[in-house]
């Protein structure tokens, strides 16, 4: 089969190869035959070298849909021929986490497929504890409807669901990329009334705007961010911040943090970890989605007394039936951020234009 295999020794790093057709190696495997899978900013992470723990030549990818062509002998709950949603993540079900719905730190899974086992960028894939990680697609959820479920629409989710936002809430959201998107759509439908986007990307605002994402709709380039949610709030700041951005550029600024007791807080840096917590309101959540390439600066005493709460990680992706109902009844629809389709055979191209964002790109789906 086709297959887009990662090799930090190739110049480009990938490279499109054949490969076996996988087969079952545990009764809890499924075999899927991949009808869509998309390109995601974590797999540009692993081909810069940021995710230590990737394995050298395998194949790419964790964000899909697909048909159940093999099953093994213990999972009751799917069978051939379904189409399935596949969760980013691989996780037994049974763990101290997993109990808790933490399947992120799964004592056996975590972020597997197309990071430490072959992914989906192929026309097939092994899909280890399947009957935990796929998701019986609803007969009215085509397959394009529901290629983010089990990755970007959950971690957008995660954002929403780590603000714990109350009916009523401003909710103000940095970064209006795909997951930023995807966590506008869900900061609206836990109830926030007042939704700000904010992006230095005006297209990417405008995508926003056009889909009727938010409220507001920000760029740091051309307004004071802090001023502006002050006028919208009336000088209280958000209830809850969703940091999808995952911007800073600390270069030889480190000195600046010194702290003074005798100095108020005047260091402005473009890390939107920052921006997030100025906007905040006093006992506010920030949920902290986006995954940096450095690292970040808090300047604790300056914020004691605001009363703050931080909240950080890798998705816990355990709502991808509850999101396929949801875009089964209407209440979710993510196909706008599909911007290109791409052949599994032109995925070398389709990775140099995800890398670039030209022509708006948001997402690609690359079609078997
Ligand atoms: N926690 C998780 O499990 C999880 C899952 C998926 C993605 N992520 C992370 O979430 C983040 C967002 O993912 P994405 O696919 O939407 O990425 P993306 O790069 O497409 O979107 C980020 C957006 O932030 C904007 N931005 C950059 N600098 C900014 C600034 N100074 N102010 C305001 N906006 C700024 C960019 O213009 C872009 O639109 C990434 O860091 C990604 O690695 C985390
Ligand atoms: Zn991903
Ligand atoms: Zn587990």
């Amino acid at each position: 089969m086709k297959a887009l295999v990662y090799n930090k020794d190739l110049p480009k790093k990938i490279e499109l190869q054949q490969r076996e057709i996988p087969k079952l190696q545990h009764p809890k495997d499924a075999i899927v035959e991949v009808t869509l899978s998309s390109i995601c900013t974590s797999d540009l992470h692993i081909m810069n070298g940021m995710v230590p723990k990737a394995n050298n030549n395998i194949i790419l990818g964790h964000e899909f849909v697909g048909k159940i062509v093999d099953i093994g002998s213990d999972i009751k709950n799917l069978k051939i021929g379904d189409r399935v949603s596949a969760n980013c993540e691989t996780f037994c079900g049974k763990c101290y986490f997993c109990q808790k719905g933490y399947i992120n730190n799964c004592e056996i899974g975590g972020w597997k497929l197309g990071c430490q086992i072959d992914g989906c960028q192929a026309q097939y894939v092994r899909v280890p504890y399947a009957n935990m990680g796929l998701t019986k697609i609803p007969d009215n959820v085509s397959d394009k409807n529901a290629l983010f479920v089990g990755d970007i629409l959950s971690s957008g989710y995660f954002g929403a669901e780590m603000c714990e936002i109350k009916t009523g809430d401003t909710i103000a959201i940095i970064g209006s990329g795909p997951v930023g998107m995807c966590s506008m759509i869900c900061a609206n439908l836990l109830g926030a009334s007042t939704i700000i986007a904010i992006d230095t990307n005006e297209k990417r605002l405008e995508i926003a705007k056009q889909n009727n994402l938010a409220n507001y709709y920000l760029n740091p380039k051309n307004c004071d961010i802090e001023k502006e949610i002050k006028n919208i709030t009336n000088n209280k700041g958000a209830d809850g911040v969703i940091e999808a951005a995952g911007y800073s550029n600390y270069k030889n600024t480190q000195e600046n943090h010194n702290f003074n007791p005798s100095k108020p807080y005047d260091y402005k840096s473009d890390s939107t970890l920052e921006l997030a917590w100025k906007i905040a309101r006093p006992n506010a959540i920030i949920g902290v989605v986006a995954m940096y390439e450095e690292n970040q600066i808090l300047p604790l005493p300056h914020m004691y007394g605001k009363n703050l709460t931080f909240k950080t990680g890798g998705v816990d992706a355990i709502h991808c039936k509850k999101l396929l109902q949801y875009i089964s009844e209407g209440k979710i629809n993510t196909d706008f951020l599909i911007t290109q389709t791409y052949k599994l055979d032109n995925i070398i191209d389709a990775y140099d234009l995800f890398k670039t964002q030209k022509d708006n790109c948001l997402k690609i789906a690359i079609e078997k």
